[in-house]
C-alpha cells in the first residue's frame, strides 16, 4: 500500500492512506502529553494507596513527612472536607449507576490500592521521599473478592444509561436444546485485565488567580473531565479549561476521570499553586479493569448444522459501590439465525474497585465464549467451522427482526478464508505439522456496534484559503486528527495542507468522549456538515463578486477542488476559494454544525447498525517446550466507508495484537486471600512484544452504507479485537486437540 501523502493537485482524500497529520509531532517528541507541561513553581504530588482491601484507616501520622523541607501538604480524609460532591447525590455524575468512588471521603477502605493520601512537595523526588514517611494504620474487615466462590450471588442489572441493553431472550431455548440432534455445553472463564496504555495517567493543573484553572489531563473526553471538576469542586465552567491534545493510549481507561485529576485540582485549589499528579505504573492497576467473567454456553443444532437453540449466561463482577454493566451475551442473539435464544447476564458485587470499559467491553469477552462454543459445535457435528458459520448466516438482525443498515460479513468470511488459505486446512486436530511443531488453524466471527453520538464541529475559513476545524473530541492514537482533516479538505475542496483540525480542548464545541468506536461516524459527520455549510456560504459570496462566472449557476453545477470553484460544464469558469473571500472583503467565514440532523436519525432508527469481522489464525505449538506462538492472522473487517486505509489498518493491527494478548498473555492475578491484584507492573503483567506478534493481514471488505450517515462510516477500532482471542483458542484446539476454556491460555493449561 502506497502510504505517501497526497499532493496538492488532487483533493479527493476520503479513502486514501494519508499519513498521520500529527505523525511528525509524535515521532519528534513535540507532541506534549498531560504530564509534560511545565510552569515555574509547579508542585508535584505522590499518591499513597491502601495495602488492605477492606476496612478502616485508624490513624494517620504525617508529621515526619511534613518536617521535610519543601513538602507543602499531605492530603488525607482527615483534612479534606466540605467538597460539594461529598454532600450531594451524584447519581448522574458519571457513567455508572451507584456512587462514584470519592477519594478522601472518609476513613473507609473499599478496595485494595485505594488512594488514601496525596503528598505534595516542591519536587517529585521530595514528594516521593516524604510519602515513605507517612504512617497510616489500618483495621482490616472481612472481604470477598472471589467471583468463582460467589457465582450464585449474582443479580440481574437493569437497563442503564450507558448503552447497556438488558438481554432479551426469545422462543423456547430450553426445549429446543433438549430436542437438538447435537448439543454442546461449555463454561468459559477469564480473569481481570488492566488497560495499561503506554502513557501513565497524569494531570497538570495550572493555577491562576481566583481559582482559574487550566488543566492538561489524560482523558478520552475533555468535557467529561471539565464537568467532573466543576461539579466536584463547585467551580464555574468558564474557569476550568481542560486540554488533552495528545493521549498516549487509553483503551477505555480514560472514559471516566481518574483520581489523579481530583487530587491535582484539590491540591492546586488548596495551595493556590500549580500542581501535577502522575500515577505510577503500579497505580495504573488501582482503577478500572476488564471484569472477571464466568460464562456458560449451550448450543444445539440439527444434523445439518442449523442452530436450533442458544443459551448464554454471563456472570461478571462489579464493585460494591457501582453497577458496572456491559453487553456480554447480547451478541449471541444477533450473530446467527436462531429462533430460540436464552440470554442471561448477572453481576456479583465484590470488594474491588469498579471495573471499567476496556477494548470492546462485553463483546471481546462475550463473542469469545460464543465463538469458542461454535467451534466446539462444529467438531460435535463433524463439519468445518467456517461452514457452520455460513449455514447459520443471517441477513437480518434476528434479535430486532429488522434489516442491518448494511452487513457484509459474508465477504469477510470469503475473502478472509481465501487470503488465509482456509481450504487447505485438514479438519482433524493434531493433523497439521511443520517438523516437530503442531500447526493449528482456527477462525471466528466478530461483531460490534456502529454507534453515532451527538457531536458538533466549528469551522473557519480565512482569506488566505486556510480552513481551521475544531471540536472537543479526542485522538487517543486512533487517527482522529488525520481523518477529520481528510473529511474537511475533501468536502471543501481544499488541499490537505490548508486544513487544520483541532481537538482536545474543552473550549471547543461539543463532542462526546472518544469511545465505542463512534468518533469517525459522529464527529466525522459533524465535520462534513459544517464544511458543507461553509461551502454554501463561499458559493453565495462567489456569486456576488463583480464579473462572477457563477451569477446564474447553482452550487450543484460547480466543483470544489484543489482550492478552486470550477464550473462543471466549463472548466474555464473558475475562481480560487481564497480569492472569493479576498474580493468579498470578509475577514472570515465561520460556521458551527448543529447536532446530527434529525432526518438522519429517523432513517437510522429503523435499522440495526453494526460492524462485523472474520478472523483466521494460525498457531504453532512446540509440545516439548510448551510454547504456543501465533504465526499468522488474517482479519477481514466490514465497517462501511474506510476514510483512511492506513490509520484504519493500524487500528485493526492494534486490536488483533490485543486479541492475541487476551488469548495467551494478559491476566491480572487476583489473590483472593489478600483481595489484591498481585502482578501490577509490566514485568509480570504480560502483553505481547514484537517477538510474540505475527504477520497480520488486514482486509477491509467493500460495504456501502447509505443509511448510517452521509459518509457511510461505521467506525473502527474495537471490531479489531473481537473474535481474535476465540480464533486463537480454536487454533490451539486444532493444533493440540485440547480445549482450554480458561483465559489466558497459558502453557500450564495446555500441557
Ligand atoms: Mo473504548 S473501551 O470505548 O474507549
Amino acid at each position: 500500500m502506497n502510504a505517501s501523502n497526497t499532493t496538492n493537485t488532487d483533493t479527493s482524500y476520503i479513502g486514501r492512506p494519508v499519513n498521520r497529520v500529527d505523525g511528525v509531532l509524535k515521532v519528534t517528541g513535540k507532541a506534549q502529553y498531560a504530564g509534560e507541561y511545565n510552569t515555574s513553581g509547579l508542585l508535584h504530588g505522590i499518591v499513597i494507596c491502601s495495602p488492605i482491601p477492606r476496612g478502616k484507616i485508624t490513624s494517620v501520622s504525617t508529621s515526619d513527612a511534613l518536617k521535610v523541607k519543601g513538602v507543602k501538604k499531605v492530603f488525607t480524609h482527615e483534612n479534606v472536607k466540605g467538597l460539594p460532591w461529598f454532600d450531594l447525590s451524584y447519581k448522574d455524575m458519571e457513567l455508572l449507576p451507584g456512587s462514584p468512588f470519592r477519594p478522601f471521603y472518609s476513613n473507609e477502605i473499599l478496595f485494595s490500592q485505594q488512594p488514601v493520601a496525596l503528598v505534595v512537595a516542591e519536587s517529585l523526588e521530595l514528594a516521593r521521599y516524604a510519602s515513605t514517611l507517612v504512617r497510616i494504620q489500618y483495621e482490616t474487615a472481612e472481604f470477598e473478592t472471589s467471583l468463582e466462590r460467589n457465582l450464585k450471588k449474582g443479580f440481574t442489572p437493569r437497563r442503564g444509561k450507558t448503552g447497556y441493553e438488558k438481554p432479551k431472550s426469545r422462543g423456547k431455548a430450553e426445549r429446543a436444546l433438549k430436542k437438538a440432534d447435537v448439543k454442546v455445553e461449555a463454561a468459559y472463564f477469564h480473569g481481570a485485565e488492566h488497560h495499561n496504555p503506554m502513557e501513565m495517567f497524569s494531570s497538570t493543573v495550572l493555577y491562576e488567580n481566583d481559582d482559574k484553572l487550566t488543566i492538561y489531563d489524560k482523558t478520552q473526553g475533555v468535557l467529561n473531565s471539565q464537568s467532573y471538576v466543576t461539579r466536584v469542586f463547585g467551580l464555574k465552567s468558564k474557569n476550568v479549561r481542560v486540554l488533552s491534545p495528545f493521549v498516549g493510549g487509553a483503551f477505555g481507561s480514560g472514559l471516566r476521570p481518574q483520581y489523579q485529576l481530583f487530587m491535582s485540582v484539590l491540591a492546586a485549589l488548596d495551595l493556590k499553586q500549580s500542581v501535577r499528579v502522575t500515577l505510577t505504573r503500579q497505580q495504573m492497576f488501582s482503577f478500572g479493569h476488564r471484569p472477571i467473567t464466568w460464562q456458560k454456553l449451550e448450543l444445539g443444532a440439527n444434523k445439518e448444522g442449523r442452530l436450533m437453540g442458544i443459551s448464554h449466561t454471563a456472570i461478571s463482577e462489579t464493585s460494591r459501590f457501582e453497577t458496572y454493566t456491559e453487553n456480554v451475551v447480547n451478541w449471541s442473539g444477533r450473530l446467527y439465525e436462531c429462533e430460540n435464544v436464552r440470554l442471561d447476564y448477572q453481576l456479583v458485587p465484590l470488594d474491588v474497585n469498579s471495573p471499567l470499559d476496556m477494548r470492546a467491553p462485553g463483546a471481546a469477552t462475550g463473542v469469545l465464549a460464543l465463538e469458542c462454543a461454535m467451534d466446539e459445535l462444529a467438531y460435535a457435528l463433524n463439519i468445518d467451522p467456517l461452514e457452520l458459520r455460513l449455514k447459520n448466516y443471517t441477513e437480518i438482525d434476528p434479535a430486532m427482526k429488522r434489516a442491518f443498515s448494511s452487513k457484509n460479513l459474508m465477504d469477510c468470511y470469503k475473502q478472509g478464508a481465501e487470503h488465509f488459505g482456509w481450504e487447505k486446512r485438514s479438519y482433524q486436530p493434531r493433523s497439521m505439522k511443520d517438523g516437530k511443531h503442531l500447526i493449528g488453524w482456527g477462525m471466528s466471527s466478530g461483531m460490534w456496534d456502529a454507534m453515532m453520538m451527538p457531536a458538533r464541529a466549528k469551522a473557519r475559513l480565512t482569506p488566505d484559503g486556510k480552513l481551521t476545524v475544531s471540536s472537543a473530541t479526542a485522538d487517543i492514537g486512533t487517527g482522529t486528527y488525520t481523518i477529520m482533516t481528510q473529511i474537511a479538505a475533501e468536502t471543501l475542496g481544499l488541499p490537505l495542507n490548508d486544513v487544520t483540525f483541532m481537538l482536545g480542548d474543552s473550549s471547543f464545541v461539543f463532542a462526546p468522549f472518544e469511545g465505542g468506536s463512534s468518533t469517525a461516524a459522529s464527529v466525522g459527520t459533524a465535520v462534513l456538515y459544517v464544511c458543507q455549510n461553509i461551502k454554501e456560504e463561499v458559493f453565495k459570496l462567489a456569486q456576488k463578486i463583480d464579473g462572477s462566472p457563477f451569477h446564474n449557476t447553482s452550487i450543484e453545477k460547480v466543483v470544489f477542488a484543489n482550492g478552486y470553484i470550477t464550473s462543471e460544464d466549463d472548466p474555464q469558469q473558475t475562481i480560487a476559494i481564497a480569492e472569493v473571500l479576498q474580493r468579498s472583503g470578509v475577514k472570515f467565514i465561520e460556521e458551527k454544525s448543529t447536532d446530527l440532523k434529525l432526518k438522519n436519525l429517523i432513517k437510522q432508527g429503523k435499522y440495526s447498525r453494526n460492524t462485523h469481522s472474520a478472523v483466521f489464525v494460525e498457531v504453532k505449538v512446540d509440545e516439548d517446550l510448551g510454547m504456543i506462538s501465533v504465526t499468522r492472522v488474517v482479519s477481514a473487517v466490514a465497517a462501511g466507508t474506510i476514510i483512511n486505509p492506513k490509520t484504519s489498518r493500524s487500528q485493526v493491527l492494534g486490536g488483533v495484537i490485543w486479541g492475541i494478548s487476551m488469548a495467551l498473555h494478559e491476566d491480572t492475578f487476583l489473590d483472593n486471600n489478600l483481595g489484591r491484584f498481585m502482578n501490577h507492573d509490566l514485568a509480570e503483567y504480560h502483553i505481547p512484544v514484537h517477538a510474540d506478534n505475527p504477520e497480520i493481514e488486514v482486509i477491509f471488505v467493500r460495504e456501502k452504507d447509505e443509511i448510517i450517515n452521509p459518509l457511510g462510516v461505521k467506525g473502527l477500532g474495537e471490531i479489531g479485537i473481537i473474535g481474535v482471542a476465540s480464533a486463537v483458542a480454536n487454533a490451539v484446539f486444532h493444533a493440540t486437540g485440547k480445549r482450554v476454556r480458561e483465559f489466558p491460555i497459558t502453557l500450564d493449561k495446555v500441557f
